[in-house]
């Protein structure tokens, strides 16, 4: 772990803005007024297990109750509700239809190019239970791993059910990841099946993916798959290799319609999800079935307050974690009605997330920073993609996701999309938390623009500094959760000892769940804030990018390139920038051929990776900032992306003049 800066700050609470919820909405709101929040966190105060056990019996249905609900014994690998017996598949359809909404709406489609489908909660069911049978018939059952590249479709979300319902757990690969990020998942997780489309459709464009499944499938180290089950998308032509790709629609039309779920431990793997880390490979992130789903169905809950009437809106990627939670997970396991949609937030124009909130009524609006300053800047261009030209009066309530929301946007959205009645929820959470962790409630928590307010009640965030001593509120430190919560991460799949030293790490003697976060409190009001990651990890439009993987995709290019460093800068719109110094085998490149061999580099990382991973700047040198004992000096290369004079002390930097030459932009 690298050292933090502590920042001493001002009493910022003087000149706090700070807004109230709506009250109409506090007095319908499941966790209504701040004593209510307060009663809740108490609750978990006064007894952490016992907290949860109340949840997890009101939220879940169980086949066989659990009678243990924590256990420490082998910390930090917790176990919760550990004797129960559920289905996370059963939780999310069946159930709801046995409470009567088998008519009722789960899932509104939107495709690309604006065709609307309604999938009702029995035909979401019937078409799980067909897609879990053809599982079944291809020799998958529980405990198999079924990796899913799929781009936003009601396949992909009956896809992660069907897997939820026999037992067998699902790994999502976004479907923006390249051949080899897919190849490298497909052989930590040992997969048999890959589900997949012939494309996705994305701006009025085809992109492959199937034609991705076979590249990875051809680079090695995929023995384990023996099936790829192929999802006829827009009937794009595709190679099929006999007696092992299959039309996922042709193995399912002869399965029955029903499909008894398998019963799982609260602990049995629901999912793998990758995700970078600041050294190394990413990480196969493992969620249990249990503590997962009651977490998505309770932030679900309260954090979105959703109601059976709402139309709620996630427009995050199945193939992230937001997706998992709030797509799959959490709003279908309260019955509720939303929103999938597969195109992207500029076309047909930039005003198509407007258009999609008032033709479908959406109540309940959860998005990226990211791509609200996007629309912030093509809405500030052209009246016609300005939210104020639509109808958004269905909205209620607003979120964000993935990264800290600046107060200029915050500001903007709570305006032009909320029209200043409706609250935004700025939602700090993880891959590895599964679900919120600090975050307001809706008809609770008064805001302040750039604070994601106060820890979700039952999550015990502090903030402590390097020796895990807890710092007093208006300074800064190290963002960390001193108690087990339900949806954690169990493991790193295959790697227990790297969950061990990632989240758990000695400094704090084991005890401390490490977000990898810095953060600091208000001096008044003890509002969170989040200052940024403090290991080398980038958030890219809310994508995490480790600098290290962007930094082996680099060198793996080794025909030209010697060494590389990367280090992200701020960007208006994309929150971080990735910015790659690069030393080549041959003299270093001026003008024209700099830019040529900047554009073969970041195409080589497409490659490697994938386009998110596609550094913004790339920087040529004879060499980079070392120190006499040969380490990189990162700080001062993130001061030289930013395009800063250097203020820093150099003087154990063994060749100054080296930090001109990066200055140079191609
Ligand atoms: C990292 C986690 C949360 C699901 C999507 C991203 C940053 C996330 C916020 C927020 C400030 C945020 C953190 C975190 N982050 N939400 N509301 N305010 N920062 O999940 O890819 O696992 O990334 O995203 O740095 O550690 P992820």
């Amino acid at each position: 772990m690298k050292a933090i800066k502590t920042e001493e700050t001002d009493d910022m609470s003087e000149d706090l803005k700070i807004y109230a919820p709506p009250a109409e909405l506090v007095a319908q709101a499941h966790v209504s007024g701040m004593a209510a929040y307060d009663a809740l966190c108490a609750e978990a105060e006064a007894d952490h297990e016992a907290f949860w056990a109340r949840q997890a019996r009101e939220l879940l249905s169980w086949k066989k109750p659990f009678t243990k609900v924590l256990n420490e014994a082998d910390a930090p690998f917790f176990k919760w509700f550990e004797d129960g017996l559920l289905n996370a598949s059963y939780n999310c359809l069946d159930r709801n239809i046995e409470r009567g909404l088998g008519d009722k709406t789960a899932l509104i489609f939107e495709a690309d190019g604006g065709e609307v489908t309604h999938t009702s909660y029995a035909q979401l069911l019937a078409k799980t239970c067909r897609m879990a049978n053809a599982l079944k018939a291809i020799g998958i059952g529980k405990g198999d791993r079924v990796i899913i590249y799929i781009s936003m479709s009601v396949e992909g979300v009956a896809a992660m059910q069907a897997c939820a319902r026999i037992g067998a757990t699902h790994s999502v690969v976004f479907g923006g990841f390249s051949a080899h990020s897919l190849r490298d998942r497909i052989e930590d997780t040992g997969a048999k099946a890959v589900i997949t489309a012939d494309c996705q459709v994305r701006g009025g464009k085809q992109l492959p993916l199937k034609a991705i499944v076979d590249e990875a499938l051809t680079l090695g180290g995929c023995d384990s798959v023996s099936k790829v089950l192929v999802v006829n998308r827009a009937g794009a032509k595709v190679s099929m290799t006999e007696g092992r790709d299959l039309w996922l629609a042709e193995l399912m039309k002869d399965q029955p319609e029903t499909c008894e779920p398998e019963w799982v431990e609260a602990e049995h793997p629901l999912f793998l999800l990758y995700t970078s880390g600041s050294t190394g490979k990413p990480k196969g992130v493992q969620h249990s079935t249990g503590g997962y789903l009651l977490h998505a169905a309770l932030t679900t809950k309260w954090t979105f307050d959703l109601k059976a009437d709402d139309i709620f809106w996630c427009t995050a990627d199945i193939g992230w974690v937001t997706g998992h939670t709030y797509i799959t997970y959490g709003p279908l396991a309260l019955g509720g009605t939303e929103i999938v949609f597969e195109g992207v937030p500029t076309y047909p124009d930039a005003g198509r997330f407007w258009k999609m909130i008032q033709d479908h009524k959406v109540t309940i609006f959860y998005t990226a920073p990211t791509a609200i300053r996007s629309l912030i800047k093509a809405a500030e261009a052209k009246d016609e993609v300005h939210p104020k030209s639509y109808d958004l009066s269905s909205l209620r309530i607003l979120g964000s996701v993935g990264e800290p929301i600046n107060p200029a946007a915050w500001e903007w959205y709570y305006q032009h999309v909320g029209g200043s009645r409706c609250p935004i929820v700025d939602t700090f959470w993880q891959t590895e938390t599964g679900g919120h962790m600090i975050t307001p409630l809706p008809g609770a928590t008064p805001m302040v623009p750039g604070s994601c307010t106060l820890p979700f009640p039952g999550i015990a965030a502090a903030i402590v500094d390097e020796t895990g001593k807890d710092v007093p509120n208006g300074q800064g430190g190290i963002l960390v959760v001193k108690k087990p919560w339900p949806s954690m991460i169990r493991t790193i799949w295959g790697d227990p000892e790297r969950y061990k030293k990632s989240y758990y790490p000695a400094d704090f003697q084991g005890k401390y769940y490490l977000a990898g976060d810095g953060a600091i409190r208000d001096a008044k009001t003890g509002y969170f804030t989040i200052t940024g990651r403090i290991d080398d990890v980038l958030n890219v439009s809310g994508h995490r990018m480790g600098t290290m993987e962007i930094e082996s995709a680099l060198v793996s290019c080794t025909e030209l390139v010697a060494e590389a460093a990367v280090v992200g800068r701020p960007d208006d719109t994309t929150g971080e920038a990735i910015c790659a110094f690069v030393v080549l085998k041959r003299p270093r490149p001026t003008g024209e051929e700099a830019k040529a061999i900047a554009k073969q580099l970041r195409d080589h990382v497409g490659k490697e990776i994938g386009p998110i991973a596609k550094p913004k700047d790339i920087r040529f040198g004879d060499n980079l900032p070392k120190t006499r004992s040969g380490k990189i000096m990162r700080r001062l290369l993130r001061q030289v992306a930013k395009g800063e004079a250097i203020t820093q002390d150099i003087s154990t930097l063994e060749n100054p003049a080296i930090l001109d030459q990066l200055s140079q932009v191609n």
